[in-house]
């Protein structure tokens, strides 16, 4: 294994983890369309396996001739070998999972080393363990350490901010609720690993629970008017054409730590190194940020696609508390989840024909002088959309380049170091312009008075 011991600054900008993986490859192929243009130059691949690492190398330059990009090898039951790429890097992209497995002894490596580190990880209990055990040191060495840097969270995280930006004064949101709709003129399908990561999610629920009640309750935003209903467990929302069901995904549990964070630090979190110029752009852009209630759900054209969700919310839900139940689930991926994940994952052609709506429908006041906690219905709806390629695979990797490419080009705008959301770190800086050049969009589709 190459390392620059003598000198001790990074051979690479980047090292990819993971990259064999299903998801891995798809952020090597994302990761050369960058490579050799600022502040992209220098990158490696990591991985158990390097003939499975050369062959992901060969096919994401296809049609071209792989470039001459260094392979090393690691495992993440090796510590000594982590720590070795760490002090290689400025950047590790982690795309090991699930990450309640594998994430830890990375997260630690980067943290002792004090190298930035990005994941997209959609595992809330990863994530608020990651928080509470290396959050501190992880400031103090100046390690940068991010999770969910992909579809978990990004378009919900960056998606609530553009909503909530179009709440112009005096008018003020109360609640936001995303729908996500999966669509494809194929089959929608996702790999195993996302799979098992949800199921794994799902057993260990107890440890989430356990986990929040052992750390100090954190700050609490203000939000005008009243708590929103519950409302139904299936809803029809006309305005968008769809019925949905609630999604227990990591988005929530992201955005709720974001506005922890926020209700914390009014004005976000400083840079390490940032201009007069600067710190008023920040200060301006968190001033436009209004917390809301935010909840998210699946959506489905037809009433018997919810069905379907909810079919699979049941399998995993009770045969994941069990240990022959998670086995049946995760030998049997094609079965209980209704087609929606295979082991092998999707093919190309299913990965390329697929696209996502997540739909984020806001009410509030249109006065917030108008908005009290008593039984205030809110009288004003914006409804807003982000839209984008097959969320796994392009969506996925689209988002975390982009956020890499912050990283590196940005480090001095960027909080010093600690174990953060992406909505804090990157909701100021540009990276949903980034995202609207890369084809995931951000749009305005209605703003109405509420009867
Ligand atoms: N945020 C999102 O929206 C999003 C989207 C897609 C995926 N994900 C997450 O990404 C993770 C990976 O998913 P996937 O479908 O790509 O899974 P996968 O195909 O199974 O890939 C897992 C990768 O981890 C590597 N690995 C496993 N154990 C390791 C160890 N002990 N040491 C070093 N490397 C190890 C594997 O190496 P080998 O190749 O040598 O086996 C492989 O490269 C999952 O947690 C999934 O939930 C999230």
């Amino acid at each position: 294994m190459q390392e620059n011991q003598k000198t001790n600054s990074p051979i690479y900008d980047l090292i990819i983890l993971g990259a064999s993986g299903f998801t891995g490859k798809y952020v090597v192929k994302e990761a050369l369309r960058f490579l050799s243009h600022p502040p992209l130059k220098t990158i490696a691949l990591a991985g158990r396996n390097p003939t499975k690492l050369t062959q992901t190398l060969q096919w994401a330059s296809h049609p071209n001739h792989p470039p001459p990009i260094p392979i090393l090898t690691f495992n993440t039951s090796d510590p000594q070998s982590l720590l070795s790429l760490c002090r290689q890097t400025k950047l590790v992209l982690n795309c090991v999972g699930p990450f309640r497995l594998y994430g830890e002894p990375v997260v630690a490596a980067c943290v002792e080393i004090g190298c930035d580190y990005l994941d997209i990880c959609g595992e809330p209990e990863f994530m608020e363990r990651m928080e509470a055990k290396y959050g501190e040191k992880a400031a103090e060495k100046g390690a940068l350490i991010i999770s969910a840097c992909g579809f978990d969270s990004v378009p919900a995280e960056l998606g609530l901010m553009f909503n909530s930006r179009q709440w112009e004064e005096p008018a003020v949101p109360n609640s936001v609720e995303a729908y996500l709709s999966l669509e494809s003129e194929r089959t929608i399908v996702g790999n195993f690993g996302t799979y098992e990561s949800a199921v794994l999610g799902v057993a260990n629920a107890g440890s989430l629970q356990q986990l929040r009640r052992s750390r100090p309750r954190r700050a609490r935003p203000v939000i005008p008017g009243p708590t929103p209903p519950k409302g139904p467990l299936i809803e029809n929302q006309k305005k968008i054409g769809l019925w949905a069901v609630k999604l227990p995904s990591a988005d929530s549990v992201v955005v709720r730590r974001t506005l922890a964070a926020l209700t914390e630090n009014p004005h976000g979190l400083p840079g390490v190194s940032e201009s007069a110029e600067q710190i008023e752009k920040r200060e301006a852009f968190w001033s436009t940020m209004k917390p809301t209630h935010f909840g998210v759900k699946i959506g489905s054209k037809s009433l018997l696609g919810v069905f379907r969700f909810i079919v699979v919310g049941i399998f995993i839900g009770l045969l994941g508390q069990t240990a022959f139940g998670r086995w049946l689930l995760l030998s049997f991926p094609s079965i209980f989840s209704l087609g929606w994940f295979r082991k092998k994952g999707p093919s190309d052609d299913e990965v390329r024909s697929a696209s996502f709506k997540m739909w984020f429908v806001g009410h509030g006041f249109s006065n917030s002088t108008l908005a009290s906690p008593g039984n205030v219905k809110p009288d004003m709806q914006i409804i807003t959309r982000v839209m984008g390629p097959e969320i796994g695979y392009l969506t996925t990797p689209i988002i975390l380049l982009q956020c890499a490419r912050i990283v590196l080009s940005q480090r001095d705008n960027l909080p010093k170091g600690g174990v953060l959301t992406p909505g804090i770190v990157f909701g100021p800086t540009d990276l949903q312009a980034r995202l609207q050049e890369n084809g995931i969009s951000f749009e305005l589709i209605s703003k109405s008075a509420l009867s």
